[in-house]
């Protein structure tokens, strides 16, 4: 049987965190209006926001998550933010080893490992982030690279069940880019990590979520979606509009 699948948005840095209130509340009513029990749905927000929406999505089906954290536990590290914070603002989840945070702050492999680690320390969920570029696409580099992310990112990291770990395979060329890989391509990566995952943790693999994640839209979540490997979105831009990211729940059904 398939994983529930896991519909997350990624909201990057957008909204005030008043923006996100009113939004998150009017999300929530809207929510109850469609099909939804068929996924679980998670929002990754800016730090700032993730008390005031935490506070407001308990009790309603809708998650909490960050965008990052700290590969430390506390001390002298200015500005950055530890998985003990996250956890007692209320974040269930948290993204790590996302694209832009390899590219823009040149995280690697070492590094997110030791925050995939510092994150299951707290209990929080680690959504671990792999994908290739266009260069390596084109090179017919793509699932050396992406497995070799996975091997790497996942040293020394156990599980005691599937819930405690989402993977999602993002092709960097395909974020930001309106460009989505195809619902084919994307099965054939996605299965590939479910292998991968079964050397790893060989009792738990088949109920691990593997999301797909890189301009998913109402248009195209639907024939991604259906897809045996495929558990769920990473979704940035349109999980900024209501409309989208509902459309996208009911596309998950
Ligand atoms: P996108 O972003 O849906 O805007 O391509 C996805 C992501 O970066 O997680």
């Amino acid at each position: 049987m398939k994983p529930t699948p896991l519909i997350a948005g990624n909201w990057k840095m957008n909204f005030l965190p008043s923006e996100a209130v009113r939004w998150l509340e009017s999300f929530v009513e809207q929510l109850e209006l469609v099909p939804h029990q068929h996924a679980d749905i998670l929002l990754n927000a800016p730090f700032t926001h993730l008390l005031p929406l935490a506070e407001l999505a308990e009790g309603t089906p809708v998650r909490i998550g960050a965008q990052d954290v700290s590969p430390h536990q506390a001390g002298a590290y200015t500005g950055e933010v530890s998985g003990p914070m996250l956890k007692d603002v209320g974040a269930t989840f948290v993204i790590v080893g996302h694209s832009e945070r390899r590219a823009y702050h040149a995280e690697d492999d070492t590094l997110v490992n030791a925050k995939i680690i510092a994150a299951r320390t707290e209990s929080l969920v680690p959504i671990l982030c792999v994908g290739e570029s266009e260069a390596q696409r084109e090179a017919g580099e793509a699932l050396p690279v992406v497995l070799g992310q996975l091997e790497a990112d996942l040293q020394g990291v156990s599980l005691r069940s599937s819930g405690e770990l989402v993977i999602a395979y993002e092709p960097v060329w395909a974020i930001g880019t309106g460009k989505t890989a195809s619902a084919d391509d994307a099965q054939e990566m996605c299965a590939a990590i479910r292998s991968a995952l079964k050397r790893l943790f060989p009792r738990l693999a088949d109920d691990m979520r593997v999301l797909y994640g890189g301009s998913m839209n109402p248009e195209n979540a639907g024939e991604l979606l259906s897809k045996p490997d495929v558990n769920g979105g990473l979704i940035g831009g349109a999980s900024l509009k209501i409309d989208s990211l509902l459309a996208i729940i009911e596309a998950a059904a």
